[in-house]
């Protein structure tokens, strides 16, 4: 991957129609062939319209991805989507961690760990997502529990030989879906907190070079501002992305 990376998480949004159209929105916007060499363009659409993307996108610079995997590459898990079928369909990518799934879920950092290692086994890249909650963060916590979410989770062998190959995205929760997003100040701080961790794992150098994206409603109007600094590597969307123009907006803030 790129060390810059702007990347939209649908989510779960979006009938089968409104999937087709978005795709050839997204390709009469902008020629995806002459999009940035520097900058990965990166889509996460529901399972189920990945094979879709997949082909849409072939031989593209927009890259497609899943937004889950299960731990296990193969076995008696109903309902459930390994990162091997995910990679044999032609997506490139999946992220791990997300709030909604630590929430919801019930993931934890062990857990995501398996994920991440069957994740890189077959090959795909990661987007690994860490970020508190208000509570935490009103209680002085949030800096121990991205450190923790870190290093539970991103052991120095996986930063060693996988760094091109995994981002993080800091996702405040409380800035998530809510229209509040953290100040770029706040995202920075965190993000060079990020880097100092990754340091202490691995080394400096990788810790440089690493990409953290910033996650918790970025939108057209505020992506510039984040992507100014040096420390703020891209994004990961929720909401701006599912119109193909914010997201578009926001890519080429980016550039
Ligand atoms: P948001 O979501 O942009 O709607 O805040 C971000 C995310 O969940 O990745």
């Amino acid at each position: 991957m790129n060390n810059k990376i702007i990347a939209g998480n649908w989510k779960m949004y979006k009938s089968w129609q409104e999937a087709t159209k978005y795709a050839d929105e997204i390709k009469s916007i902008v020629s995806v062939n002459e999009l940035s060499d520097n900058v990965d363009l990166l889509i996460f659409p529901p399972f189920l319209y990945i094979q879709y993307y997949s082909d849409a996108f072939k031989n593209s610079k927009v890259h497609i991805g899943a937004q889950n995997c299960h731990n296990e590459s193969q076995g008696a898990y109903t309902g459930e989507v390994s990162a091997n079928m995910i990679r044999s369909i032609g997506a490139t990518h999946v992220i791990i961690g997300h709030s909604e799934r630590r929430q919801y879920f019930n993931e934890f950092n062990s857990l995501l760990e398996k994920k991440i290692h069957s994740a890189l086994f077959h090959g795909l890249n990661v987007i690994y997502c860490c970020g508190e909650t208000l509570e935490q963060r009103k209680s002085n916590l949030h800096f121990d529990t991205v450190e923790k979410q870190i290093k539970e989770v991103l052991s120095s062998e996986y930063l060693n030989d996988y760094s091109k190959k995994i981002a993080i995205a800091y996702e405040p929760v409380w800035a998530i879906g809510t229209g509040k997003n953290a100040t770029p100040d706040q995202a920075v701080e965190m993000h060079q907190f990020i880097r100092n961790t990754i340091s202490d794992i691995v080394n400096e150098k990788i810790a440089k070079e690493f990409a953290v994206l910033y996650g918790g409603s970025v939108k057209p109007e505020n992506a510039s501002e984040y992507f100014s600094n040096a420390d703020i590597n891209g994004a990961l969307i929720g909401g701006a992305c599912l119109d193909p123009n914010s997201f578009m907006e926001i890519y080429k803030a980016m550039n």
